[in-house]
């Protein structure tokens, strides 16, 4: 059966300012990731997706671009980039990179003319109204800014620094489809779309995700750019998207997007009041549910992505696991999802079982949703106690801390001050220590890739059926891949709980714990093959 070779991709996704310095200015480089290369290759990824490295001024750490077609000074020069899809390349890794379609920063150019004057030729490209909704931005406040100069507010769904771009001018969308020509004929491999389910909004009823043209836009922009380029791939992250609109966009014959980020795992544990910001204690039987769910669809008519970290979430080691049992859980939880039908993304750190940062008071953070949401908490009802309590264990920084690399000072990610603290001495769990552990995290990962792309197994993982097992067992994930009699198991005890072991026939490929027990122990997985 033919399939499209993104079906056999691993993703490695790399928060760039967080990953490697070269040039000891405390923020991460374009360079540093070349350095880290091989390492990236060891580990098994035939990709890396790297978030937004383009000229900003930086409000929302990148998300906010002022120049689509060049690299941020801070990260590198454009020879760098140019450098990076070459080296890659070599080593059969492709470059994604992460495209803002959905609004710019306040200083592109675009929106300094768009602004500046009535008859700017871009002032099309934004959305400018007379008068404000009531319409809330993500990052807090109202989503409408008065400008001055026209006298006129504009629409910015995040931050006031990042407006919204108007999808219903053929013009900008042109100027778009530009940019992103420019970068697949440098030779990357394709994009992660930020927040690409809220380019057909419609302000004016409310409509903020699935817009009334969105899909005839994503459509358009496939054909446009990506869809041009044999195998080249987009990514959309899409909050509000569940397994049914799924189907829409990822739909090879609606011709939008190869995969979407679905969120509908991690928002079934937000507060009714709080939201993400005080989170329902995990449970397994809800989580297992919605990711199940996503595996009844019928892969030639859907794709599924499977992750559990990126640079927007607390590390789910905190979140959902046990760090009393840090070791065996980051293993269990990698090999419980990946062997799902879908094509799996690692987030830099989750292969050395990374955990979240400790911020000690509100000048610790560097992301404008915590600093913001700080004092929304507290208006909201929060004392600042719980206020900072929130923050500690929701806030996106947590995730931004630098990459261990080693145990030293500026842990090998820097000669200098790292941009982000995150502070916490964290000796054990770096990449030299895990290097030098046969039964690390990270010789756990390499060897659960190594299975997962397998020629033996990969037709199993990638095509066969998805069967559950034990459905009985709220806390466990266990569930058979099938082809006619070729099976792949998985058996997971998700919980700090011993259990009694179930039957488990075959040949072990995969186990988390030294030795074999008669009891199925806390977080313990088995992945064999009959
Ligand atoms: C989603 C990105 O992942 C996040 O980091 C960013 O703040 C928002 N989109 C706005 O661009």
């Amino acid at each position: 059966m033919s399939h499209p070779r993104f079906q056999d991709d691993v993703i490695y996704q790399v928060y760039p300012r967080s990953y490697q310095d070269t040039d000891g200015d405390g923020i991460g480089d374009l360079k540093g990731i070349i350095k880290r290369l091989p390492y990236i290759e060891k580990l098994g990824a035939t990709a890396i997706w790297i978030s937004p490295c383009f000229r900003s001024p930086m409000e929302d750490m990148g998300y906010d671009i002022s120049d689509y077609k060049s690299v941020d000074p801070i990260f590198g020069t454009d020879e760098d980039m140019d450098l990076l899809i070459e080296e890659a390349g070599k080593r059969g890794i492709r470059i994604i990179l992460d495209m803002v379609l959905n609004h710019t920063s306040k200083e592109h150019p675009w929106f300094r003319s768009a602004r500046s004057s009535l008859d700017s030729p871009y002032r099309e490209f934004y959305i400018f109204r007379d008068k404000p909704n009531d319409i809330q931005a993500t990052f807090g406040g109202s989503a409408w800014e008065w400008n001055e100069e026209t006298k006129d507010y504009y629409f910015h769904l995040y931050a006031p620094g990042q407006p919204d771009l108007n999808w219903d001018s053929e013009r900008m969308r042109e100027a778009l489809y530009d940019a992103c020509n420019y970068w697949l004929d440098k030779g990357v491999y394709g994009f992660r779309l930020d927040v690409i389910e809220n380019i057909g909004k419609d302000v004016d009823r409310h409509i903020l995700q699935n817009g009334p043209h969105l899909h005839e836009r994503l459509h358009e922009l496939n054909h446009r750019t990506f869809g041009r380029k044999e195998e080249s791939i987009a990514i959309g992250e899409c909050w509000c998207a569940d397994t049914e609109s799924r189907m829409l966009y990822t739909n090879p014959e609606r011709e939008e997007l190869s995969m979407v980020f679905l969120f509908n795992d991690w928002g079934a544990f937000h507060d009714p009041k709080y939201g993400k910001w005080r989170c329902r204690p995990f449970d397994c039987r809800t989580y297992r549910d919605i990711i199940y769910e996503r595996q009844e669809t019928d892969p030639a008519k859907s794709w599924d992505t499977i992750f559990w970290n990126n640079h927007d979430l607390p590390r789910a080691l905190n979140r959902y696991g046990d760090l009393r049992y840090r070791k065996e859980c980051a293993k269990m939880m990698f090999a419980s999802t990946l062997f799902l039908r879908g094509t799996p993304f690692i987030y830099q750190g989750d292969e050395i079982g990374m955990i979240n940062g400790s911020f000690h008071s509100i000048e610790d953070y560097r992301d404008i949703e915590a600093i913001n949401h700080y004092q929304i908490l507290q208006d909201m009802g929060m004392s600042e106690r719980e206020a900072m309590e929130a923050l500690a264990s929701t806030a996106r920084d947590n995730a931004r801390i630098p990459m261990r690399w080693n145990g030293r000072k500026g842990y090998g990610f820097t000669s200098g001050t790292p941009w982000i603290d995150g502070g916490k001495d964290d000796p054990e769990y770096n990449v030299a220590r895990e290097e030098k552990d046969p039964s690390s995290i990270l010789a756990f990962y390499r060897e659960a890739i190594r299975v997962w792309k397998d020629p033996l197994y990969r037709e199993l993982v990638r095509d066969g059926a998805f069967e559950p097992d034990y459905l009985e067992k709220g806390d466990w994930i266990c569930y058979t891949r099938r082809i006619g009699e070729r099976r792949l198991r998985v058996f997971a005890n998700f919980s700090s709980r011993t259990c009694e072991k179930p039957d488990i026939p075959g040949t072990i490929l995969l186990h988390n714990y030294e030795d074999i027990s008669e009891e199925f122990r806390p977080y313990e997985i088995y992945v064999t093959t009959l």
